[in-house]
Parts: C-alpha cells; structure tokens; sequence
C-alpha cells in the first residue's frame, strides 16, 4: 500500500528551542538537535491551499474504500505529507473513532456541554495507534529492523501491533510490574520482545534512550517527532465530526506529553493553513502523584520540576520525567488553557460518572474529566462552555483496576455470590431490587 499523490511540501526536521532552532538532516534518524539537544518538530513547506477544497477532499475519502483512505491519518495526507509518493505505508484502519456526547457526564463536571472522542476505538484499543501508523512507516522508509520503546503499555502494544504488520521485530521496555496485565498480554500476543526493567517508566526510558543507538534500535516513542505527526490528525478528525466548528476546551490527560504536544500542533497547523479559524483552549490534566508540568506551571519554574516516584493508580500517566514537556508548554501558549491535577479518588469519581452514560475508559482517560470538574468549581471553565475530552485508552486496558473499584465493599455490593437455591436468590436479589 503507498501513497500516490505528490507531497504538497517539502519535509524539514527543525529544534523547538528558540535560542536554537537548527534544522537537521532528515536523512538521519536523530530524536535530539544535534546542536543543542532539544526536541525537534517535523516541518513542512506548504504550498498554498485552499481549505474549503481541503476540507471537501477530505470528506470525499470517507467514501473511498482504498485502505489508505480508510485510515484516519493518511485521509489527512496533506497535513502529513513527509511520506514520499511510493512509500510502503503501514495502516491498520486507525482513527476513525467516534465522538459520543456524554451528557450525564457533562452535568455532573460542570454542567458543560460534553462530548467524548474515544481514542479506544483504536484497533490496538488507545490512541497510540493514529501515532504509531505514522512512526512505523517512517522506520521502514528508514530502513529499520528493529523497533522499540519504553512504555507504560499503550505505546507498546501499538508498537508490536504495527511492527508486526510491518514485519519488523519489535523490542519493549516496560518498568517492573508497573504495567497492567492486558496490556502486557496484548504486546506478548503480537511477538514483541519484553524487557522488564527499572521501577518506573522514567529509568526504563532513560536506560532505553541511551541504548538504542549502540543497539541500532530505531525509537519510537513520542520523542520521535514523526509519531507527533500521526497523532495531530486527532484534531482535523475531530473538528470533521462537529462540521469544523471548534469547541471551546480540548482535554487530554497528561503523561509523556506527546497527545497534548500533537493536538497543540495540529490546531495550529490548522489555523495557519486557514482550514479553521478559532483554536480551542487546551486543558492538560495530570495524575496528583505524577504531576510534573503541573508543578513547572505552578512555580512558573524555567526547568522541570521532575517527579522522582511517580505514583497514581492510572498507571498510563505514572511519569515523572515528561519528555515532552517543553512542547506541550509551547502548545499551551499557542492554544491557551490550562494544566490541572487530580486525585486518584478523583478519577474513579469521573470514570464512574462517563460510565453512566454508558461510556467507559481506562483510568488515565478519566483524568480528563476529572480535570474539567476541578477547573468548572474553580471557575475557570464556564458553566455550558463546550468541551471535548479525548478518552485516551480501552475500559479493557485495566481490568484489575475495575474489579479492584467495583467489586469490594466500597463498590455498595454490586458484585455477590449466591447459593444456588432459589431462596438464598429471592434474599439477596430483594436487596438489590428493592433499592432501585
Ligand atoms: N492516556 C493513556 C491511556 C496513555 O497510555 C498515555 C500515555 C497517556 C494518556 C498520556 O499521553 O504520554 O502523550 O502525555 N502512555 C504512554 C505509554 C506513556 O507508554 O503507553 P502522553
């Protein structure tokens, strides 16, 4: 499968770092400026557009049934045009998930006006596929063999899915019984090579970073800027489904800091090529005990103020040393918004609100909301204002959290165990239905 219609813009790798802003090769694989070592941005020279035709091209594709059209990336090639015509590109059908208005939620938060787009429709059930998509066809145009990553379990179970698809060997690097089963499962059942390692996501990134390049492990996680790429086209898709009027908030729970970092550059994008007009604000919500940028923007700190032992029950977002943090402070500035933080308790209570509207996700996905809660009492969000929270992962990513949460005493006997004998049922079922 390959791209077939030119590039409308020519391709540059550029440092985010103002002091700096050196452009490097594209033809090397670095994830640092060579100069400085800051983080660097996949640019391109657009070729002027007209948007109202871009917009219509887009909608045209979701008629097509070429499988590159069937991809919720790639039907946006002209925002992601780094592939050169006759690439091999690897897709999985990502995107393409739906935007479901959650209105007891959105009562319970504010009340705002909520509406969901629920990143675990992914194959690979998160929002890293729409990233990994863009990525893995970057590392066969590269010519890689291997791929790898350090992971809280999303990044790699989309990682070994695509490598698979790619036929090329997959490498993970997952802290010590750190990362929930089925995600652990999803990336063993795909052929990934496991390497449990550190007590956190921070040490197996750290140790990861220093060791792919003597290993000739070609990186994946979301310091490359080519899975940016993939996951900025969250946005066009998102705004496709509401006809291109823009919400007033943008929320995303915070880890790594790669989602926030692509949807800030995606609105941007955007606004610059004239296919919207107003940029949402963008809210990034972090975990309590995992909350670093929230503390930076606190003490209005010029440096990070790194998290050491990182701790939350939303295991996904268990970081301590975001990579991308500087990014995702550039895309505050572009969007403006806000960074929150919120309790583990916190979370469960929005989680449980989302599922009462018949939508669930895992918990990390859940910050989000909880987030938009926090900012609305504060009243920082207005009552009614129009929100969107991006829920990141699968209900099914962390099933011990839920059988944790919803089957003890706190959980007011949802779950029991009965005798087999009609009587024992007719007591206990009295006391369940008796309440409702
Ligand atoms: N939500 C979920 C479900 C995630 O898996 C992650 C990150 C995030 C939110 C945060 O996104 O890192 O771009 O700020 N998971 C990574 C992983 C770290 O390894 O799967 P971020």
């Amino acid at each position: 499968m390959s791209v077939t219609s030119a590039p409308m813009a020519s391709t540059y790798l550029q440092c985010i770092e103002e002091t700096c802003g050196r452009r490097q090769d594209t033809q090397v694989d670095v994830h640092a400026c060579t100069s400085c070592g800051g983080l660097l941005d996949v640019k391109y020279d657009f070729d002027p557009i007209n948007p109202a035709q871009l917009r219509d091209t887009w909608r045209q594709r979701r008629l097509s049934d070429d499988p590159i059209d069937r991809s919720g990336v790639w039907r946006f090639r002209e925002i992601v045009p780094f592939a050169d015509p006759g690439s091999r590109i690897i897709t999985l059908s990502e995107g393409f998930t739906p935007l479901v208005e959650a209105p007891r939620a959105g009562s319970w938060a504010g009340p705002v006006q909520l509406t969901v787009k629920h990143q675990g429709a992914n194959l690979t059930g998160s929002f890293k596929d729409v990233g990994m998509t863009a990525c893995i066809t970057r590392a066969v145009c590269r010519g890689a063999r291997w791929v790898a990553c350090a992971s809280t379990g999303n990044t790699s179970s989309s990682m070994a899915a695509y490598a698979s698809r790619a036929g090329l060997k997959a490498l993970l690097f997952v802290p010590l019984n750190q990362i929930s089963a089925p995600k652990l499962a999803q990336a063993l059942d795909f052929g990934a090579f496991v390497v449990e390692v550190g007590n956190n996501f921070d040490a197996a990134f750290r140790l990861l970073v220093e060791i792919a390049p003597e290993l000739g492990l070609y990186l994946v996680n979301s310091i490359n800027p080519f899975r940016i790429e993939g996951q900025k086209t969250i946005v066009p898709e998102m705004l496709e489904q509401r006809g291109w009027r823009s919400p007033d908030y943008i929320v995303v729970p915070g880890g790594n800091l790669g989602n926030s970092s692509a949807i800030g550059k995606g609105l941007q994008e955007l606004k610059d090529l004239g296919v919207i007009e107003k940029i949402p604000k963008l809210v990034i919500v972090q975990a309590a005990g995992a909350s670093p940028f929230y503390e930076t923007l606190r003490a209005g700190a010029k440096d990070l103020c790194a998290v050491e032992n990182p701790h939350t029950e939303a295991s996904a977002i268990r970081i301590g040393h975001p990579a991308n943090w500087k990014k995702a402070r550039r895309a505050l500035l572009w969007a403006g918004g806000f960074c929150e933080s919120v309790t583990d308790d916190e979370i469960f209570e929005a989680k449980a609100a989302l599922a009462k509207d018949g939508v669930a996700c895992e918990p990390a996905s859940a910050a989000g909301l909880a987030g938009v809660r926090k900012l609305a009492q504060a009243g920082k969000i207005e009552k009614g204002a129009d929100v969107v929270c991006v829920l990141t992962g699968h209900q099914l990513k962390d099933t011990e959290y839920i059988m944790r949460h919803r089957s003890g005493e706190k959980a007011g006997g949802q779950r029991m165990q009965v005798e087999a004998d009609l009587n024992s049922l007719r007591t206990q079922l009295k006391r369940v239905l008796g309440g409702s």
